[in-house]
């Protein structure tokens, strides 16, 4: 059997092309998603990839979905900290709640993803962590204080997470996508999306299967010394 992957927020979007280049690559796979039982439902439907319902945000929860993956399809030797939120806001309209709810998914959510799985990793002496940050991490956004702190915040987990797992066979990495034509994008006015687009020198939003292959790579005994890295993916936009 290969081996087992864990996507939060694996049913759609990003996460559901992670998923899916995964399951192609011979891994079995278990993606996990919020609240939206009719796309996780099309999702396995069409794939036979079992889904996972919990908040990243809740620890408990979290670790009682892991040790229910564990006990499912076995030990979790790569996991992608996927799931994410934006709440965008001028800074000076941001609500507290605003904040909390990104921070608490995006930068606590990947601690929560993370820790329950790190102790089998350590014991195995292997493991693939691998995490979904974004351009607006690396740069910071307009009206996206919350998601560009939390953002830049998984790039410092992973960046310490490569220092302590790296002597126990553990990579940990980022991926920062630029702009994907998913439904968080796709959410966006029409204008504003156009704007966007036009910051982009590839002329183009990304698409999913291009972070997908990054996350493959990544996760692939081929990338073993790669660790504490980020791959920008982003069309150009950005250089780090
Ligand atoms: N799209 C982009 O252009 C872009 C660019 C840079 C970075 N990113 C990052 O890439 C990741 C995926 O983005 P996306 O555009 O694919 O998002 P998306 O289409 O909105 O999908 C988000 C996925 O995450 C799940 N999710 C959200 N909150 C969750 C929570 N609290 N607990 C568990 N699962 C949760 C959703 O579950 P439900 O289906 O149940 O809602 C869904 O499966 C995010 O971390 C995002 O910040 C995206």
């Amino acid at each position: 059997m290969g081996r087992v992957a864990l996507v939060t927020g694996g049913s759609r979007g990003i996460g559901e092309a992670i998923s899916k280049k995964l399951q192609a690559e011979g891994y079995t796979v278990a993606a996990t998603y919020a609240g939206n039982d009719e796309a996780a439902a099309k999702f396995t439907e069409a794939t036979g990839i079992k889904t996972y319902k919990w908040n990243v945000a809740d620890y408990d929860s979290s670790k009682a979905g892991i040790e229910q993956v564990e006990a499912d399809l076995g030990p979790i030797d790569v996991v992608v900290a996927n799931a994410g939120i934006t709440r965008d806001a001028p800074f000076h309209k941001m609500t507290p709640q605003q904040w909390n709810e990104v921070v608490d998914t995006n930068l606590t959510g990947v601690f929560n993803t993370v820790h329950p799985v790190w102790p089998g990793m350590r014991e195995r002496k292997f493991g693939r962590v691998i995490v979904i940050s974004s351009i607006n991490g690396q740069k910071g956004q307009f009206a996206q204080v919350n998601y560009a702190a939390t953002k830049s915040g998984d790039l410092g987990i992973v960046k310490s997470l490569a220092q302590e797992g790296a002597r126990a066979g553990i990579t940990a990495n980022a991926v920062c996508p630029g702009y994907i034509g998913t439904e968080m994008v796709m959410a966006v006015p029409e204008k504003v999306r156009e704007s966007i687009i036009g910051q982009i020198p590839a002329g183009r939003l990304g698409e999913p299967e291009e972070i997908a292959r990054c996350v493959a790579f990544l996760a692939s005994d081929d990338a073993g010394f790669i660790n504490g890295s980020t791959i920008s993916a982003n069309g150009g936009q950005f250089f780090v």
